[in-house]
C-alpha cells in the first residue's frame, strides 16, 4: 500500500495480542503502547538525514554522523497520543513536542479541535504525529491540515492500530504523509470503532472507563 509501513514481526503480533486483550491491566497497556511506539519511531526515522561530524574515540579520530534532534518535533493528538510520547522521546530525547487536542463527537464521529500548541519555527521541523488509533481518519486529517496551515512541510503519522478507511482518507487527502502502523485491521463497526481493534485507546491508557 502506498506510503503505509506496517510492522510485520511475530513479536509485534505477540505484543498486540496482549494489548488488544480486554483483560490486560492499565499498567501493562501503557507499557505496551510505549514499547511499540519505540519500534514505530525507529521505523519512521529509518530515512532521517544525519549531519557529518568528526569525533575522537579512545583509539582514534573518526568521521561519523549524528542526528540534529532539534529538527524533529513529536506532536501527540490528545488524549490517546500522549501514551505514545514517552516511547518516542526515549528514542529522540531532545526533540521538540507540540500538542493537538482532538476528540470525536460521539454522535457525528467528526473530530473537534480544542487545543493547538506547537513549538516555535514548526515550519522548519519534520513533524511526527502520534495517535494510537487511525479509525475514520478524521482526527488525523484535521491534525495534518492544522500543521500544514502553519507551514509544516514534512509530516509522518505513527499509530498502533489502523483501519482501511482511515488509511484511504490520509492517502487521498495527504498523499505526501507516510503512515507507520503496527497493524492494519479489518474494518470499522457502526460506531466507527476499529474491528477487532483494542477498544477505546484513551480510556484504556488513562483508565477513565
Ligand atoms: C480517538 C483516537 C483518535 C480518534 C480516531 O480519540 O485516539 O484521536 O479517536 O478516530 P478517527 O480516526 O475516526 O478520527 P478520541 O476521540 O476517543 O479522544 P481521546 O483520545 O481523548 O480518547
Ligand atoms: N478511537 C479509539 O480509541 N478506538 C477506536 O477503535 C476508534 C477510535
Amino acid at each position: 500500500m502506498n506510503n503505509v509501513y506496517e510492522l510485520k514481526h511475530p513479536l509485534i503480533e505477540h505484543k498486540l495480542s496482549i494489548l488488544r486483550d480486554k483483560s490486560t491491566s492499565t499498567k501493562e497497556f501503557r507499557e505496551l503502547i510505549k514499547e511499540i511506539s519505540v519500534i514505530l519511531c525507529y521505523e519512521a526515522l529509518a530515512d532521517v538525514k544525519l549531519d557529518k561530524i568528526e569525533i575522537e574515540t579512545p583509539i582514534k579520530k573518526m568521521k561519523t554522523h549524528r542526528l540534529n534532534e532539534d529538527n524533529l518535533a513529536f506532536v501527540p493528538i490528545l488524549r490517546a497520543g500522549l501514551g505514545m510520547l514517552d516511547g518516542v522521546i526515549s528514542v529522540v530525547p531532545n526533540a521538540k513536542v507540540g500538542h493537538i487536542g482532538m476528540y470525536r463527537d460521539e454522535e457525528t464521529f467528526q473530530p473537534v479541535n480544542y487545543f493547538f500548541k506547537v513549538p516555535k519555527n514548526i515550519e522548519n521541523r519534520e513533524v511526527i504525529l502520534l495517535d494510537p488509533m487511525l479509525a475514520t481518519g478524521g482526527s488525523a486529517c484535521d491534525a495534518i491540515e492544522l500543521l500544514k496551515s502553519r507551514g509544516v512541510k514534512k509530516i509522518k503519522f505513527l499509530c498502533i492500530i489502523s483501519a482501511p478507511e482511515g488509511i484511504k482518507k490520509i492517502q487521498a487527502e495527504h498523499p505526501d504523509v507516510k503512515i507507520y502502523t503496527a497493524c492494519c485491521d479489518e474494518k470499522l463497526n457502526k460506531n466507527m470503532y476499529i474491528v477487532p481493534g483494542l477498544g477505546d485507546a484513551g480510556d484504556r491508557i488513562f483508565g477513565t472507563k
